[in-house]
């Protein structure tokens, strides 16, 4: 069984470069291997990633990264069940919050994503996925 699950988190310290290279790198990695998919959006101090795959593979998945001490404050906004995936093209996309295009920054003025609705976020995600705004991470 599929599920999908969306969380949001606060960076513990600066974003750098190394620091999000050395987690997409692992993540594409462990992703490909357990058959999860998803984006990790990244910048502006915090972390918003989907996950998706086996229902046991997600929650053992998120289990660790909760864990995680590069990042603190994480909530889950989203979580169900799945027939189809939707990042399915991806291991691990990367999308930069800081350099959100100009529509983005008009629907999204208030960059607060602790106050959205995971459904919400998902909508941005995909919306930033379609603008071409990924950076790497195929599956
Ligand atoms: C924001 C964030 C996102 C992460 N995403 C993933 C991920 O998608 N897949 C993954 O395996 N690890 C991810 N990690 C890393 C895990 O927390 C953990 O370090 C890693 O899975 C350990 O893998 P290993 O046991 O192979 O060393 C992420 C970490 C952070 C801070």
């Amino acid at each position: 069984m599929l599920i999908r699950v969306i969380y949001i988190s606060t960076a513990s310290g600066p974003q750098t470069a190394d620091t999000t290279q050395a987690i997409l790198r692992k993540a594409q990695a462990n992703n490909r291997a357990n058959g999860v998919t998803g984006v990790l959006c990244q910048g502006q101090g915090v972390y918003l990633q989907a996950l998706e795959g086996e229902r046991s593979t997600v929650t053992q998945l998120y289990a660790r990264i909760y864990g995680d001490t590069r990042h603190t404050n994480v909530e889950m906004i989203h979580c169900e069940s799945i027939a189809q995936r939707r990042y399915d093209n991806w291991s691990m996309a990367h999308v930069s919050l800081s350099d959100l295009d100009p529509e983005t920054q008009i629907d999204w003025p208030e960059f607060d994503p602790y106050s959205f609705t995971g459904l919400l976020v998902m909508a941005r995600i995909d919306d930033l996925l379609a603008s071409g705004t990924v950076i790497e991470g195929s599956a």
